[in-house]
């Protein structure tokens, strides 16, 4: 695995040689300026350790050290300091910062130091998580589990992951569609102890009602015509190991009923069996209903929902944690960078603003499909925001201005460039409006404080057309 550190100077110099030497022991570098810069990179991803210089404009060094310590416990920070000024370095070994070095640097000291500091890292990581190292194992830099995430959201997810793992409780995971459910009840079957048991997943949206008895619970020989063979169900396939009802929200009544009944009694019988069976399951369902409104509706049993929902985890949708979206990018760069056989090294921070202000109804899954589709069709290191597809940059409340059509060579006058800039948002906030209001001119002109024959007008400067 390659470690990334995070590099923290106002010397342009001391950053240059620095990451020269880091690079040479074969470390990832990422060099920032000042401690609000590193502020910012720790969000984006895990690092392995942080180098940084007391004095430093905006945050210095100490207050980046206090955060790091506060935020990202298990990330080791190394100091730098000028020979002959240790009392610094001492106050902050004292906060808590695992070494430091002073200047002028020799390589043995860095790579001495970071060694150490990676090393414990490792051991405290595996100290705390070592129930956890299934085969989707826990590597910072994939994330936890295989999940990316690093907001508040997914932090507390993790820590109900944490928590219930070894439980066997039955989970009830909720989220929109795409926002990572199987990938959820994966990880808590790997990270419990049933992991080297089975893990059966069951679509109940896929699976005709009338198969569906027979599917769960399996069923005799001359059960019905056709079966002329026993065949166990799911519940029997996932003994000792975890049952995934996927899509529990599809379920028939009559099957919540069975269902329900086979959750009590820990007990079923075959479809045409007289034997009663028991099985050792870990049972984890997951929807993207809103299992709340179906029972209101009188479609969800309210026994059923309770019974299922004694551990509730909810999946955020993507556009609440755009944060993460940096590092889902990156992670799926990596991806499609082994399968297409490309050398992607990271999307313009532009084009990572135009996929923060769009809104994702598809979720992580629609982020790995556009990632996927942009990555096959582009051949550069960098993804700029005119390469992802032009539906979803039009639909970015972030317009990526930079990238306008600014006219080479600078000769179109800065009032032709703002002017364009204007029509473009102009067009943007119109077409919001309308998609709004259903295409309701008369509603949208209220909403944008113009009145309708203007907004008639711009619509017609803009090639709107009026049931759009
Ligand atoms: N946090 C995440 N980190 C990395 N990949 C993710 C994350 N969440 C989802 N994915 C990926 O996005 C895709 C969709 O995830 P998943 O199938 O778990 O979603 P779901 O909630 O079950 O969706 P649906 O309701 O449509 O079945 C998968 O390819 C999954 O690997
Ligand atoms: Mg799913």
């Amino acid at each position: 695995m390659q470690h990334h550190i995070l590099l923290a100077d106002d010397e342009p110099n001391i950053r240059r040689v620095l990451a020269a030497m880091l690079k040479r022991e074969g470390y990832k570098v990422r060099a920032v300026s000042d401690g609000a810069e590193a502020m910012a990179e720790l969000k984006l991803k895990p690092w392995s350790a942080v180098i940084t210089d007391l004095k430093m404009p905006r945050v210095d060094g100490m207050q980046l050290l206090q955060h790091v310590i506060e935020h990202y416990p298990d990330t080791p920070v190394v100091i730098i300091t000028a020979h002959g000024s240790i009392g610094g370095a001492v106050d902050a070994l004292k906060v808590g910062a695992f070494d430091y070095i002073t200047k002028p640097f020799e390589q043995e000291d860095i790579q001495n130091s970071l060694r150490k500091a990676i090393r414990m890292r490792e051991l405290n990581e595996g100290a705390v998580h070592s129930s956890q190292s299934g085969p989707l194992g826990d590597d910072p830099a994939t994330g936890r589990f295989g999940i990316i995430g690093r907001s508040t959201q997914m932090q507390e997810v993790f820590t109900i992951i944490d928590r219930v793992a070894g439980q066997p409780s039955t989970v009830l995971i909720t989220g929109e569609s795409g926002t990572g459910k199987e990938l959820v009840a994966k990880a808590l079957h790997h990270s419990s102890d049933r992991s080297g048991k089975p893990f059966i997943r069951i679509n109940c949206a896929a699976i005709p009602t009338n198969l569906m008895e027979s599917e769960l619970f399996g069923y005799e020989k001359g059960a019905f015509t056709g079966a002329d063979h026993a065949k166990p169900g799911r519940f029997e396939l996932a003994d000792g190991g975890t049952l995934f009802l996927d899509e529990i929200g599809e379920i028939s009544m009559e099957m919540q009923v069975k269902l329900l009944r086979a959750l009590q009694e820990s007990e079923f019988e075959r479809v045409g069996g007289l034997k009663t069976i028991r099985v050792n399951v870990r049972l984890v369902a997951a929807t993207n209903r809103d299992l709340q409104e179906a029972i209101k509706q009188g479609e969800f049993r309210e026994d059923l929902y309770y019974r299922l929902n004694v551990v509730p985890i909810h999946l955020p949708p993507l556009c609440d944690r755009a944060d993460d979206i940096p590092l889902l990018v990156e992670h799926f760069i990596q991806k499609y960078n082994d399968r297409l056989q490309k050398e992607v090294e990271s999307l313009s921070d532009e084009a990572v603003e135009v996929l923060k202000g769009y809104a994702w109804p598809g979720n992580i899954r629609e982020l790995e499909n556009v990632l996927e589709r942009t990555m096959l069709f582009s051949d550069g290191e960098v993804i700029e925001a005119d390469d992802l597809p032009t539906d979803l940059v039009e639909r970015s409340s972030e317009l990526p201005i930079p990238s306008l059509h600014i006219p080479a060579g600078g000769d179109t006058g800065l009032k032709e460039v703002v002017k364009e800039t204007t029509s473009r948002i102009e067009r943007e906030y119109i077409i919001r409006a309308l998609e709004e209001t259903g295409g309701n001119v008369t509603q949208a002109a209220k909403r944008l404080k113009i009145s309708r024959k203007s907004l008639q007008n711009k619509m017609k400067e803009f090639n709107l057309r009026e049931d759009s």
